[in-house]
């Protein structure tokens, strides 16, 4: 991937990459993970968790972690993803129905406890196209995690800011008991990224 000037200076001084870095973590996105872990308790032991776009995969290898003994991870990405014990990789894009099918076909129906979706989609600046960029993936999630979750399971997903994120939660208030929203410290302040966290569907 492409990256300027700017951006390797700031990978270069941020604390977090370091300290991924130093504990064998693929990405710094893990301490969002971590954070919001700590504050919410999402995993337990033998849980059933499916992470979409999960490509370098430190939310993986944290979710593989905390879901030890008896848990398991799948993943999907549409880019490719090295191995992590304990992780199913699938490598597709989670707009296309073939590899939602491929996900169902490796469990029971409605069997994951927890979908986590870090998902960001290729910003263009261009406001009306990115909304309707975050939009479609966000429907995808909202509608893979509604296939494959159980009764009681949870949804973590990532969003914008911008006047899609009104709607997004309504839509995940009615399929969830609670949602409430996250912006981990390992957010950086400058991006318009957050996250929703909606406990307890179809409850
Ligand atoms: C911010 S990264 C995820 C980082 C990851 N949580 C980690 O801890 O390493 C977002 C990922 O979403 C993936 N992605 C974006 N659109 C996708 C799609 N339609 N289907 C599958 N993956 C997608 C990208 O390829 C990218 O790897």
């Amino acid at each position: 991937m492409k990256r300027n000037k700017s951006w390797l200076h700031r990978q270069q001084k941020d604390p977090y990459v370091k300290t991924a870095k130093k504990q064998n973590y693929r990405s710094r996105a893990v301490y969002k993970l971590q954070e919001i872990d700590v504050k919410d308790r999402l995993f337990q032991p033998g849980m059933f968790v499916l992470d979409l776009g999960a490509a370098p995969g430190g939310w993986c290898q944290y979710a593989a972690k905390k879901i030890k003994p008896g848990g398991k991870v799948i993943a999907i990405d549409r880019l490719q993803m090295e191995a992590i014990s304990g992780v199913e990789f699938i490598l597709g894009d989670i707009l296309d129905t073939e590899t939602i099918k491929h996900c169902l076909s490796l469990t029971d129906d409605k069997a994951f406890d927890l979908v986590i979706s870090d998902i960001a989609p290729d910003l263009t600046g261009i406001r009306d196209t990115d909304e309707a960029r975050i939009e479609e993936l966000a429907i995808s999630v909202i509608e893979t995690t509604s296939r494959v979750i159980k009764s009681g399971g949870d949804l973590l997903i990532k969003t914008f800011e911008g006047s899609l994120s009104g709607t997004l939660k309504s839509e995940l208030s009615s399929k969830f008991q609670k949602v409430t929203v996250r912006k981990p410290k390992a957010s950086r302040d400058s991006s318009r990224e957050f996250y929703m966290l909606a406990r307890g569907y179809g409850i």
